[in-house]
């Protein structure tokens, strides 16, 4: 196995799983993927982006392990993750003549990773899957933790299953075509883990943040590392998102809201609202004194030193009804009765759950907001 490489486990009992960190894993994932086979036989689904930089050296490492595989590419984007794609790809997947043993492999960001969960969960009643995430932002996030899921028109993820994978292989050398704004999309989601129960890593990422985007082997290492480890340790906790899971969540409710408002298109992407959603997060516990104004500055700072959006005003946002933000916010699957539940902070490194958030301060808070 090559230098560098780091593995910690998802502690789940039967249904635990290795997660792989670091360079040039695709050239041996044939050799990570063998043991798990019940049948020398797997599917591997990709994005007509990805496919055409790594697919090779996978079905190159896949033949040399005398594994049979078959592909089947998908359109990249988020569009990708709606009920017609999910048709195709199944009838397609289901047209290799698959049985239960069969393997699927995703090789992609989140979209083509929660798609290919969701036919693993769901075809033939179950079959297993590997991830192999290729975005940052998946593989600190999205192939961790088995959410499994697709669109519809009435939200997104509305129809999905927890089904963990097998075996997560993040090669970080995949990371060098990835487009500057999408690793730092993937970056938000890593500096969430500080803010949410680790302040010496935030204040690491202070310091190194800037190796981690530009790619420095160590640093990147330690950063999806850490990410990955503390999201294993609470899904081990709470598969089910019924308690901690939810501090996962944190920046997500705003963020979402700013999702709902541009479309879920690329005019703000996923990781940026969030980054965007925990800076509101900060700055709405600072107005309920909750927290001092510095750490919501610090965090701020932060964020924009590393070049992503943290004023709603930089995405073009602001004079947006504070009535609609909130009716987005109030769509949100945490929603408990009409009440807004959200993730707000005590400090840089502690997160909490507060239910039932006040509602008059929160439509002032953003009707301000700029
Ligand atoms: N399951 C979960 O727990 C979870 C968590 C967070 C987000 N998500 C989901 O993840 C999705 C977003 O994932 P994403 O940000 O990875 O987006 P994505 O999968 O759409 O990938 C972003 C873009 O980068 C391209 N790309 C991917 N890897 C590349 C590489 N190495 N080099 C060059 N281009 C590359 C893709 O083709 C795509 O165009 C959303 O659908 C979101 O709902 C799921």
């Amino acid at each position: 196995m090559t230098d560098g490489v780091e593995r910690l486990r998802v502690e789940l009992g039967d249904r635990g799983y290795e997660i792989v960190v670091g360079p040039r894993l695709i050239e041996n994932a044939g050799l990570e993927i063998q043991p798990l086979l019940r049948r020398r036989q797997v599917v591997i689904v990709s994005d007509e982006t990805v496919a055409p930089h790594y697919l090779p050296q996978l079905h190159d490492s896949l033949s040399e392990a005398g594994i049979v595989h078959h592909t089947v590419l998908l359109p990249p984007g988020e569009e990708t993750k709606d009920l017609d794609h999910f048709g195709q790809l199944a009838e397609e997947i289901l047209g290799f003549g698959i049985e239960r043993g069969t393997m699927l492999v995703a090789l992609g960001g989140g979209v083509v990773g929660d798609v290919t969960g969701f036919a693993g969960a769901t075809l033939l009643r179950g079959i297993d899957f590997v991830q192999i995430p290729t975005t940052l932002l998946a593989q600190v996030d999205s192939s961790v933790g088995g959410k499994t899921g697709i669109n519809t028109r009435l939200g997104k993820n509305l129809i999905g299953a927890f089904y963990q994978p097998r075996l997560v292989l993040a090669d970080t050398t995949v990371l060098t075509t990835l487009p500057r704004r999408e690793l730092l999309a993937g970056y938000a989601e890593i500096a969430k883990y500080g803010l949410i129960r680790d302040a010496g890593f935030f204040a690491w990422l202070e310091d190194e943040g800037r190796a981690v985007c530009n790619l420095a082997p160590a640093a990147l290492r330690r950063a999806v590392m850490t990410s990955c480890a503390m999201k294993a340790e609470i899904v081990a906790g709470d598969e089910r998102e019924e308690g901690d899971r939810a501090l996962l969540n944190f920046g997500h409710t705003f963020g979402h809201a700013l999702e709902t408002e541009t479309g879920f298109s690329s005019r703000l992407l996923h990781g940026e609202a969030v980054g965007l959603g925990m800076v509101l997060a900060f700055d709405f516990a600072v107005r309920l004194g909750l927290v001092g104004a510095e750490e919501s500055q610090r965090v701020r700072r932060h964020l924009d030193e590393m070049g992503l959006p943290t004023r709603l005003s930089m995405i073009g946002l602001t004079g947006i009804p504070a009535e609609r933000l909130l009716a987005h916010m109030g769509k949100d699957k945490k929603v408990r009765d009409g009440r807004i539940t959200l993730i707000l902070p005590r400090r840089i490194g502690d997160v909490f759950v507060m239910k039932d958030a006040p509602r008059d301060e929160l439509r002032d808070f953003l009707a301000e907001a700029a």
